[in-house]
């Protein structure tokens, strides 16, 4: 594709329409100083698919809330040793934790909401670890979250988290794709993925903030489910809801 000189929401235009092995070359292709934020069973079908194209070198980084269960940390740890990569595990700042837990305790995303805990164990750590990032790829899907991700592009500027006069491109590749085709290619392809799964849970993060769904409940429901839909995004994907 001869795009350099194109803006962002044309390459997004002939990009959707790709596979997500396609964006997944392409988001390659362009940027050297890219990295795939691993966290759930969709960041594993990015992981192979970067994998297949460039054997053991896309980076990779997780951040460590403090609060994932230790099915997550056993899941990290298969992914690990599956693909033989160094994964990033990216922590939270231990001053601002440390005077968050002592003022309000541990669980005080139940009587306030999430933004504070999250900003503090997801966001700023996130924050710090994208200024060392030209571009970052994730495994947002539309249908994951009918209040805020139906409409991601699978190219985007995050303009949440660029640094003043510096780009920072955000990549969805699996944006066009249901959960039922990250399940398909994870079974294909007979992929490590969370053991959690098999007791019901959908949508995983942090312990406390997750919990199994029903039949007929949308996975989000699983998440902060205290919390208006409206309100599901943690800000690791602010643009998404910024206008
Ligand atoms: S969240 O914002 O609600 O927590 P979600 O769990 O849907 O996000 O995951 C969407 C994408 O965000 C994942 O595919 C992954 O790219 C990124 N992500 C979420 N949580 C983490 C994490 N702890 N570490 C790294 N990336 C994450
Ligand atoms: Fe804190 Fe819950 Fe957000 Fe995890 S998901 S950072 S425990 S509020």
């Amino acid at each position: 594709m001869s795009d350099q000189i194109l803006p962002i929401v044309d390459i997004d235009l002939q990009l959707s329409g790709q596979a997500p092995e396609e964006i997944m070359a392409y988001a390659l292709s362009k940027f050297k100083n890219i990295a795939i934020s691993f966290s759930g069973a969709e960041d594993v079908v990015l992981i192979d698919m970067a994998h297949k194209i460039s054997p053991g070198k896309v980076q990779i980084f997780s951040l460590d809330t403090g609060r994932l269960h230790p099915e997550t940390y056993r899941f990290f740890e298969k992914v690990r040793d599956h693909y033989s990569v160094k994964i990033d595990i990216v922590f939270p700042d231990t001053m601002a934790l440390n005077n968050l837990v002592r003022e309000k305790g541990l669980f005080s995303f139940y009587k306030d909401d999430h933004k504070e805990c999250c900003g503090i164990r997801k966001i700023g750590p996130l924050r710090s670890k994208l200024l060392t990032l030209d571009a970052w790829i994730t495994g947002q899907r539309r249908d994951q979250s009918p209040g805020t991700r139906s409409a991601i592009p699978v190219i985007q500027d995050d303009m949440a988290f660029s640094r003043p006069q510096e780009k920072l491109v955000k990549f969805n590749p699996l944006a066009n794709w249901t959960s039922q085709q990250v399940w398909a290619y994870i079974r294909q392809n007979n992929l490590p993925y969370n053991e959690l799964h098999d007791k019901g849970f959908v949508s995983i993060g942090c312990e406390p903030c997750t919990r199994p769904t029903g039949p007929g409940q949308h996975e989000r429901e699983g998440r902060w489910w205290w919390e208006e839909a409206t309100a599901k995004e943690c800000g690791l994907h602010e643009v998404n809801t910024k206008k």
